[in-house]
């Protein structure tokens, strides 16, 4: 069994907010992270598949069709966008950056699959300090 990672980056706003609390009460738990006005963040997402080595082509997956794939079904969809406004997959969920790398894993788990390889880790950084890192459970 080999580990193999591919790194993707995507630019998008998002808001930490509770349609069902006040402005107040928002911006009492989630701080800054409620702006109304919304905040963006650089996101670094790490995709790691895991499987076993094709002896005759010498690596697990092909990575072109990999990242393509993620470009397809993740980077294209979030990239430039308001997380909480423009993505069908984010839609009631909370955005933060636990629930995008959940909701990643959940979009990304099938066609990972449809290339004989398994999905092992969604790690996915807001910050240089703040990542996530998803198993599938
Ligand atoms: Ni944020």
């Amino acid at each position: 069994m080999i580990y193999l990672t591919r790194r993707e980056r995507f630019n998008a706003a998002h808001r930490l907010y509770r349609e069902d609390w006040s402005e107040e009460k928002n911006m009492e738990v989630f701080g800054k992270c409620s702006n109304p006005n919304w905040h963006g963040h650089n996101y670094v997402l790490f995709v790691t598949v895991k499987g076993e080595l094709k002896p005759e082509l010498g690596y697990v997956v092909d990575l072109k069709v990999l990242s393509r794939l993620i470009r397809e079904h993740i980077i294209d969809k979030l990239d430039h966008k308001n997380l909480n406004l423009e993505v069908e997959f984010m839609k009631d969920r909370m955005v933060s950056t636990e629930q995008i790398a959940i909701a990643i894993w959940q979009e990304l788990e099938p066609p990972v699959g449809s290339l004989g390889v398994e999905l092992h880790c969604i790690r996915l950084e807001e910050t240089e300090n703040n990542f996530v890192e998803y198993f599938g459970k």
